[in-house]
């Protein structure tokens, strides 16, 4: 069973939305998947409860520190291809345990300075933890310049940063409306073609 979590210190960078469009995009590619959300807020819970019955299902489980590392286990038990765990902002004793059973750290970061002022930060957490970790630059407005230069910075602290860029697109948010990945809600839409990118960069980094 692979692991992938997405973490970081700041609020609102985009944590939730993409994990739970990997969990779709590995859903869709035909693996088993498992959605464990560890954010007290439940955002992900939620947004799962939102699907149509007629959809895939996308399984969330709500976890707490002290019940993650039982309920990996199970998801393990499950026969759980890629379970993907979704991390509350700010790094708490639930992260430290989330992220030393990770095999891929996902770390969103919008590219405005309350952001990328976290960015050592995060990076030394990674340095701690020894684990792979991909920063990935998100909720990025069009014809903007500062991407480019959140991306140097990014690096400049040490951190790898994924090639897909997520905008900030309606897409995202209307499509969670109904709990839906934006893969469904407009699959053809540049906002569904950012995430195969981005899901196929996780892939490679995963095998
Ligand atoms: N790429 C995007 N384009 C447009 N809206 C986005 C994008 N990514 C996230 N959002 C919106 O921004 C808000 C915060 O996103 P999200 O919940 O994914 O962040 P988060 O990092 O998980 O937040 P928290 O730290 O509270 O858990 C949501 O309303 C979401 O719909
Ligand atoms: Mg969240």
């Amino acid at each position: 069973m692979k692991v992938i979590a997405t973490s970081g210190q700041k609020g609102g960078c985009g944590k939730t939305t993409v994990a739970f469009h990997l969990a779709h995009y590995f859903t869709d590619r035909g693996q088993t998947v498992g959605l464990i959300d560890l954010d007290p807020q439940a955002t992900a819970t939620k947004v799962a409860g939102l699907r149509d019955a007629e959809r895939p299902h996308l399984p969330v489980v709500p976890a707490t520190a002290a019940t993650l590392a039982a309920t990996i286990a199970e998801a393990e038990g499950d026969g759980v291809d890629v379970l993907v765990i979704d991390c509350p902002p700010h790094a708490t004793v639930g992260l430290a345990a989330a992220l030393r059973r990770a095999d891929l750290l996902l770390l969103p970061f919008s590219p405005t300075t309350p952001d990328l002022l976290t960015a050592g930060t995060v990076a030394e957490l990674v340095g701690e933890v020894g684990k792979p970790a991909l920063a990935i630059l998100s909720r990025v407005k069009a014809r903007s310049a500062s991407a480019e230069d959140a991306r140097r910075h990014l690096e400049s602290v040490g951190l790898r940063v994924a090639d897909t860029q997520v905008s900030d697109l309606n897409d995202f948010a209307t499509a969670l409306n109904d709990g839906l990945a934006v893969g469904e809600f407009a699959p053809k839409g540049k906002a569904a073609r950012e995430i195969r990118a981005l899901g196929k960069e996780v892939e490679a980094l995963l095998s």
